[in-house]
C-alpha cells in the first residue's frame, strides 16, 4: 500500500469515529434534524478535507490525532455545501455519494436546517479543538477567523454565488479574458477556499510559523484549483457509479474548465497546477511526502 493511501485509509477511520461521536443523538434536538445531518455527513466521501488537515498539521510536527476536531468541523462545513449546493434552487441533482441527495430523502426545509447546523456546530467543534490543544487566545481567534473567512462570502459561499450567476454566461457572448477570469475566480473561492481553510487550521493548531503557514495556504491554492479542473472533467468523462454522482454541468450549462476550454487544455492546465502545488511545498524539504503525493492523486483520481 503506497504512503498516501494507508495515511488516507488510516485518517478516515479517524474522522469517521469523531463525527460518528460527535453526531450521536443528543436529547435537546431535534430526532429528524439530527438524522438529516448523520445521512449526509456519515455517507462516506473522499474525505479529503480532514486528510488536509491531518497532512498539514503532521507536515508542522504535530501528531495528527491532535486535530481529529478540526478534521471532523472541516468535513462537517464541506458536508453543509454539498447538501446546500444540490438543492432544486442550485443544481437541482439527485445523487451525491452513492445515495439520494438529502433534500430527496428529508425535503428541502430540513435539508437546508441539516446544512445549517453543521456549519454552525461546525465552529463549536473548532473552539473545542482549539481548546484541547492548549491554543492561546490570540491563535483561537485566528483559527476560527480564517476558517470562517475560508466558508464564508469571501471564500466558498462567494464561490457559489459567482458559479450560479455564471450559469448561461458562456452562451452570451463575454470576452474570452472577463470568462476566464470569472471561472478561476469561481474555483479558487468555491473549492479552492475550503481547502486552504483546511490546511491553514492544521496549521494553526500545530502551532506552525507564518512562513509554513504561508507555503501550506499556497500550495492549497494550486491544489483546490487543481481538484475543482479534475471535478469538471470528471463530471463529463467520469463513471457516474464510482463517482456516486451524475453530473449536471452540461445540463445547468455552468462554466466549467471544460466547457470554456475543452477537455484536453484543461487536462493540461490541471497538470501545471499540480507541478505548481508541488513547488509550493519546498520550504518543507522532505517533510511533506503525504502532501506531495496528494497533489498528484488530485488530478489521478477517479471519483
Ligand atoms: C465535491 O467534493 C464538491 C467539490 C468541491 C468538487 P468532493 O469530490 O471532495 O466530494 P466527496 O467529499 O468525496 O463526496
Ligand atoms: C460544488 O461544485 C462546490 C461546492 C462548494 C459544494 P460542484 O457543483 O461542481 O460540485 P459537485 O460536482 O456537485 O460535487
Ligand atoms: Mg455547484
Ligand atoms: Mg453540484
Ligand atoms: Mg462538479
Amino acid at each position: 500500500m503506497s504512503l498516501l493511501s494507508d495515511f488516507i485509509e488510516r485518517h478516515s477511520a479517524v474522522v469517521d469515529r469523531e463525527l460518528d461521536r460527535l453526531l450521536k443523538a443528543r436529547a435537546e434536538e431535534p430526532a429528524r434534524l439530527r438524522s438529516a445531518m448523520r445521512y449526509s455527513v456519515l455517507a462516506g466521501g473522499k474525505r479529503l478535507r480532514p486528510v488536509l488537515v491531518f497532512a498539514a498539521a503532521e507536515a508542522c510536527g504535530c501528531p495528527p490525532g491532535r486535530v481529529a476536531g478540526a478534521a471532523a468541523a472541516l468535513e462537517m462545513i464541506h458536508a453543509y455545501s454539498l447538501i446546500h449546493d444540490d438543492l432544486p434552487a442550485m443544481d437541482d441533482d439527485d445523487l451525491r455519494r452513492g445515495k439520494p441527495t438529502n433534500h430527496k430523502v428529508f425535503g428541502e426545509a430540513m435539508a437546508i436546517l441539516a446544512g445549517d447546523g453543521l456549519l454552525t456546530y461546525a465552529f463549536e467543534v473548532l473552539s473545542a479543538n482549539a481548546a484541547s490543544r492548549g491554543l492561546d487566545g490570540r491563535s483561537t481567534c485566528e483559527l476560527i477567523r480564517s476558517v470562517s473567512e475560508a466558508a464564508g462570502a469571501r471564500g466558498m459561499v462567494g464561490g457559489q454565488a459567482a458559479d450560479i450567476e455564471s450559469e448561461g454566461l458562456l452562451s452570451k457572448r463575454r470576452p474570452r479574458r472577463e470568462l476566464s477570469a470569472t471561472l478561476r475566480y469561481i474555483h479558487l473561492h468555491k473549492t479552492g477556499s475550503l481547502i486552504t481553510g483546511s490546511l491553514a487550521a492544521g496549521a494553526i493548531l500545530a502551532k506552525a510559523s507564518r512562513a509554513r503557514r504561508t507555503a501550506l495556504e499556497s500550495y492549497g491554492r494550486a491544489l483546490g484549483l487543481a481538484f475543482q479542473v479534475a471535478d469538471d472533467i470528471l463530471d463529463v468523462v467520469g463513471d457516474k457509479e464510482k463517482l456516486g454522482k451524475k453530473g449536471s454541468d452540461r445540463d445547468n450549462e455552468k462554466l466549467t474548465y471544460v466547457s470554456l476550454y475543452g477537455l484536453e487544455a484543461a487536462r493540461r492546465e490541471a497538470r501545471k497546477l499540480v507541478a505548481e502545488a508541488h513547488r509550493c511545498l519546498r520550504p518543507f524539504g522532505s517533510g511533506a511526502r503525504v502532501l506531495h503525493e496528494l497533489a498528484d492523486y488530485v488530478i489521478e483520481r477517479d471519483h
